[in-house]
């Protein structure tokens, strides 16, 4: 595909390796300490750690972190906190983490009083921590961290790891965390809202050769799945799930894969399982459609059908097949941001996106697909007034076929009833 060709093969990395390891989030309240006087909550004194709580039923994801977090404290403190999900004996001084909604302990603190979680509930990633005296029965002291959903607690989670001194580069930059013999929790409560941008994330860009060197180096290559030529280097769990860590610990939320020689869900089925059960929402990039890799057709399809060309009605059934298969397997959280992606689409863009290959622009038809299917001149009254609301609808959705040629596809499998209404009313938009 040409678009390959205009890349420069070069700056691999750079994006993701440019900044380096700062331990404190900016513009943040810092409310750990290493002096003990009027502390809240007490993390770590001498070889003594609180135990870390989170429910068993609380999303993986989140409790993946908290076994983060204790490996945080570790890596400071040399002191390895209990992990613990016994509701009954969360330890007497216990960091109390998760998900309301989804957490015993969290959710009778909500309801006795002892937080106020009404600055959270059913926001998107957002979090508090506050210290609490006598919350629990058998809990003489608790550092709570409540998070409104997944990436809220996970967030809540890394950004206590990041003021007790770990980097969220530490393993991306070899940044060795300055030792501390305590770690102590200011009293108060620390609460962080919604972000002002709802995906923030990276993109793996010109990959080869740098990353890819650099990826066969450290985890290997293995055979091009699908029978193709070659090897490929191995972008698999081990190396995602380190650059999933690295954006949650960033508080961001959003990937675009490699994709050069590269294909996220076929070359380890595990990419996609472990990026949904992280919370990071996948994306692709270049001219991937619908998250399929341009890889994937090229190792298995391509010999038989050629280069990928979405308008080339010959390929289409093998097209929608694969962005099916992709359906059953690629993450929820994907799928939760196209469609957030499509809502957010008006009509214009949507006409613009689908459209104007045959109907132009303005509506007049007059592209070279346009001439060739005979598409008509919608800025013309009369055409218009031909064109019932409900043939429009039936139109778009279902497609046109004439003598058993299709003239027009069906966008039922890509846009929603709500869009296809939209674009019926953006039709009339384009009368003279
Ligand atoms: C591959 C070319 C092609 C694309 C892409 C295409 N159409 Fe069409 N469309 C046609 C042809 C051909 C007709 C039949 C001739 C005509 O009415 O202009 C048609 C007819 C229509 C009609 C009239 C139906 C009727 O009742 O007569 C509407 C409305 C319409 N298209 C809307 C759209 C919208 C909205 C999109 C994008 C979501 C779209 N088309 C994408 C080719 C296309």
């Amino acid at each position: 595909m040409n678009s390959r060709f205009l890349r420069r093969p070069a700056a691999a990395v750079a994006l993701l390796l440019a900044v380096s390891g700062r331990a404190q989030g900016l513009g943040q309240a810092s409310y750990v300490t290493t002096a003990a006087a009027g502390a809240g909550f007490v993390l770590v004194q001498g070889r003594d750690a609180a135990s870390i709580w989170i429910d068993a039923a609380d999303w993986p994801g989140a409790i993946r972190a908290a076994g983060d977090l204790r490996a945080d404290v570790a890596r400071v403190t040399t002191v390895t906190p209990a992990l613990g999900h016994d509701a009954a004996h969360p330890g007497t001084r216990a960091v109390i983490i998760g998900t309301v909604g989804r957490s015993a302990l969290v959710d009778r603190l909500a309801r006795e009083g002892k937080i106020d979680v009404s600055g959270i509930r059913g926001r998107w990633e957002s979090f508090l921590v506050q210290t609490l005296r006598d919350p629990l029965p058998g809990v003489s002291t608790a550092l709570v961290i409540a998070g409104s959903d997944k990436r809220g607690t996970i967030f809540g989670i890394y950004d206590l790891s990041e003021q007790i001194g770990v980097s969220p580069w530490y393993w991306w930059d070899d940044v060795t965390p300055e030792r501390k013999s305590a770690l102590y929790v200011k009293p108060g409560r620390y609460q962080q809202g919604e972000p002002s941008v709802k995906y923030r994330g990276i993109f793996l860009n010109d990959e080869k050769p740098n990353l890819d060197f650099w990826v066969r180096a450290k985890f290997g290559e293995h055979p091009t799945p699908g029978g193709g030529q070659g090897t490929v280097a191995n972008f698999n769990h081990l190396f995602y799930a380190r650059i999933f860590e690295l954006l949650l610990r960033l508080k961001a939320n959003y990937l675009w894969p490699a994709m050069w020689n590269n294909a996220f869900a076929e070359d380890d089925p595990d990419n996609a399982r472990l990026a949904d059960e992280y919370g990071i929402v996948m994306g692709t990039s270049h001219q991937e459609p619908m998250l399929r890799a341009q890889k994937e057709w090229d190792r298995s399809l391509q010999r038989k059908y050629g280069n990928w060309n979405y308008n080339n009605t010959n390929q289409q059934p093998n097209q929608i097949s694969m962005n099916k298969k992709i359906s059953a397997l690629m993450i929820i959280g994907s799928l939760v941001c196209s469609a957030g992606i499509a809502k957010a689409a008006d009509a214009a863009e949507l006409w613009t996106k689908n459209c104007v290959s045959c109907h132009a622009a303005d509506g007049s038809g007059s592209t070279t697909m346009g001439k060739k299917y005979g598409v008509k001149d919608y800025r013309d009254a009369k055409v218009q007034a031909d064109i019932t609301d409900e043939k429009a609808t039936q139109a778009i959705t279902d497609g046109i076929t004439e003598d058993g040629k299709t003239k027009m596809k069906p966008f039922k499998e890509k846009l929603t009833p709500e869009e296809i209404k939209s674009l019926v009313a953006y039709v009339r938009t384009l009368k003279k």
